[in-house]
């Protein structure tokens, strides 16, 4: 089964990034890890990480066409503001787990709204970076 992880824009700066709120690991180590998960649960991995909301959107579209049937994704300060996002996902049948490594629910109240998880499987907020790590299992098990 091919899946996917979609990071969206400044996660490729985790591990320098606001350590408190993100955690100390990097990217470039968490890519490691996750390519280790999915061969042990048995799933083809595809990654990818943009900064720009268009370039999100036409892998979305990529993936879709490509066979991709499920997506982690975090998509960052977007999830809070982009309608656009919200419709390539609605555009494809993959099923999106929309992660985020901070609780959003206990920060400022503009990150209290996503515009992504109505057309998400579900939601995972608050539990560091094995929130994608959860996504990946379930996912697995679909
Ligand atoms: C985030 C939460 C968002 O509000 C924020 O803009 C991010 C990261 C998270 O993983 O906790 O960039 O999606």
């Amino acid at each position: 089964k091919l899946v996917g992880i979609l990071n969206g824009p400044n996660l490729n700066r985790l591990g320098i990034r606001e350590p408190g709120l993100y955690g100390s690991q990097t990217y470039e180590s968490l890519c490691k890890d996750w390519k280790k998960t999915a061969h042990t649960l048995g799933l083809e991995l595809v990654l990818y990480q943009s900064n720009h909301e268009g370039a999100l959107i036409d892998t979305i579209h990529r993936w879709a066409d490509e066979g991709v049937e499920g997506v982690v994704f975090n998509p960052a300060a977007y999830t809070h503001t982009s309608v656009a996002l919200r419709d390539a996902l609605a555009s494809t049948d993959m099923v999106f787990i929309e992660v985020h490594i901070s609780n959003i629910y206990t920060r400022e109240s503009f990150r209290h709204t996503s515009y992504t998880a109505p057309v998400s499987r579900g939601v995972i907020s608050g539990l560091g970076t094995a929130g994608y790590t959860a996504a990946l299992t379930y996912l697995s098990g679909q």
